[in-house]
């Protein structure tokens, strides 16, 4: 007999052996749900590897920051740039040829509460080129200039309001722009594949009204300005070559691979931030930049790259917004980037199977609003979301915070659900889903009330 020749059992046990150690190794070379492709989330959080955030009040160069003035001209311009390098992309600023048209005006709006307006805002000469129509809602009546919260909507400004004035946008016909494969564990909606198709005959008027309770702000003295976040850019992969960062790139002198979609509709909110600037009934120094989901994401990177936003809230703005992503918890960089392609540049992919290497971390997304006011909102049950996390990267950003003097969220724990806390940083988990409710704007607008110099009768 060879000396190699093992019966055909020992040689299988020899296989299994070896089978085993190589799992058992790959196992320990890779010990983090986040490294595989996996459609199966993690939400244990005995399962979260141990995880390091970058320190916030360090420069690159190894300077600690102990000023106002030492943030301001140093470590705030490194975090905003390495978001620009590695995540999102750039925002440019405003095209040259930028102007307004009121295009809808009903001053007895709301039963003779609040004036109703379309505000038509081309980004080029003429009217021919890529624009976008928006919605205002400014309460009548009141003394002084008006606050204004200011989010994109998901679905036309149709939708926002069950009321058949209001004009629809021909963009509205979004056909299962969320082509996402079908994943476990996400929300139910992206499970069964969104909304399927919105291209019948009809539009959904008020659609989507529970969360914009317009009536709820004129009441509280606040106006609203919304637009459709895809007549500006659609929400595909190649959403780019019709929006605008295929049809502007002279004007803004940027090429499309150089801005996500994410930072398209950024740019979007500071154009409306532009109109805004111009009406004398807004004060313009009082304006609340907000949104949800993926439209949270996008609040958080208008008010880091637009300092003009007052206020700025995410609500259940989850990974790539408010969660932190080297906490392996829920949806991860690899995840949405697989799902998502054009949200974030290019570079941020390279990160996908290791988040450990992004040189800046969500903590810094928040700081970044410093020293405005800032709030965080999640929900309980979305999980894909991390709540926890999201409450962590407010309790982490603190400390830009407390360079002028300010206290961030003023809490340790996360605080039990339907309890808001916090004081320049604020936080809630409110019970239920994925979602934005009237339960989270009265939070709004009790921290704007806070924030705010404003009354209003
Ligand atoms: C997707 C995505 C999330 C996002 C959500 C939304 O499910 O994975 O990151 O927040 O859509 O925008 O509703």
């Amino acid at each position: 007999m060879k000396k190699n020749r093992l019966p055909s059992a020992l040689k299988a046990g020899r296989l299994f052996l070896k089978l085993g150690l190589l799992t058992a190794l790959s196992g320990l070379l890779n010990p983090c749900p986040a490294r595989a492709q996996s459609d199966s989330l993690n939400y244990d959080e005995s399962r979260i590897p141990p995880y390091q955030l970058p320190e916030l009040l360090v420069s690159d160069g190894g300077k600690v920051i102990r000023t106002p003035a030492a943030w301001e001209s140093i470590r705030r311009p490194e975090i905003l740039r390495k978001f620009t390098e590695n995540v999102y992309g750039r925002v440019p600023g405003k095209p040259a040829d930028i102007h307004y048209k009121t295009t809808f005006l009903d001053q007895h709006a709301l039963g003779g509460k609040a004036t109703r307006e379309e505000v038509t805002i081309y980004f080029t000469k003429g009217e021919q080129g890529p624009s976008m129509v928006v919605l205002l809602y400014l309460p009548n009546g009141v003394k002084g200039k008006v606050p204004v919260f200011v989010g994109l909507n998901f679905t036309g400004n149709h939708a926002v309001q069950d009321d058949s004035t209001i004009t629809v946008t021909e963009n509205w016909k979004r056909i299962n722009t969320n082509n996402a494969p079908t994943l476990k564990n996400l929300w139910p909606a992206q499970r069964s594949g969104w909304a399927p198709a919105r291209n019948n005959k009809t539009p959904h008027r008020g659609e989507e009204e529970h969360r914009w309770p317009v009536a709820t702000l004129i009441e509280n003295g606040y106006g609203l300005a919304t637009a459709y976040y895809e007549d500006v850019e659609a929400d595909t992969p190649d959403g780019w070559k019709n929006g605008v960062r295929g049809k502007l790139q002279k004007e803004l002198k940027i090429k499309p691979a150089e801005w996500g979609s994410i930072s398209v509709w950024a740019w979007s909110l500071s154009r409306i931030m532009d109109y805004l600037e111009t009406d004398e009934r807004v004060n313009a120094r009082e304006v609340v930049v907000t949104g949800l989901s993926r439209l949270g994401k996008t609040a958080l990177w208008a008010g880091a790259n637009d300092q003009r936003f007052a206020i700025v809230i995410s609500n259940d703005s989850g990974e790539g917004g408010a969660a932190l992503s080297k906490r392996i918890y829920g949806e991860t960089i690899e995840l949405i980037n697989r799902v998502n392609p054009h949200w974030f540049i290019e570079k941020y992919k390279t990160f996908n199977f290791a988040p450990e290497k992004l040189p800046v971390h969500h903590h810094m997304l928040i700081a970044l609003a410093a020293p405005r006011p800032v709030y965080i909102a999640s929900a309980i049950e979305d999980k894909p979301a991390d709540p926890k996390g999201e409450f962590l990267s407010g309790k982490f950003a603190a400390p830009a915070y407390t360079l002028y003097g300010k206290t961030g969220l003023g809490v340790a724990e996360q605080p039990p659900v339907d309890t808001p806390v916090g004081e320049t940083v604020g936080y809630h988990v409110r019970r239920g889903g994925h979602d934005i409710t009237l339960y989270d704007w009265q939070q709004f607008i009790k921290f704007a009330n806070r924030h705010f110099s404003y009354s209003f009768r």
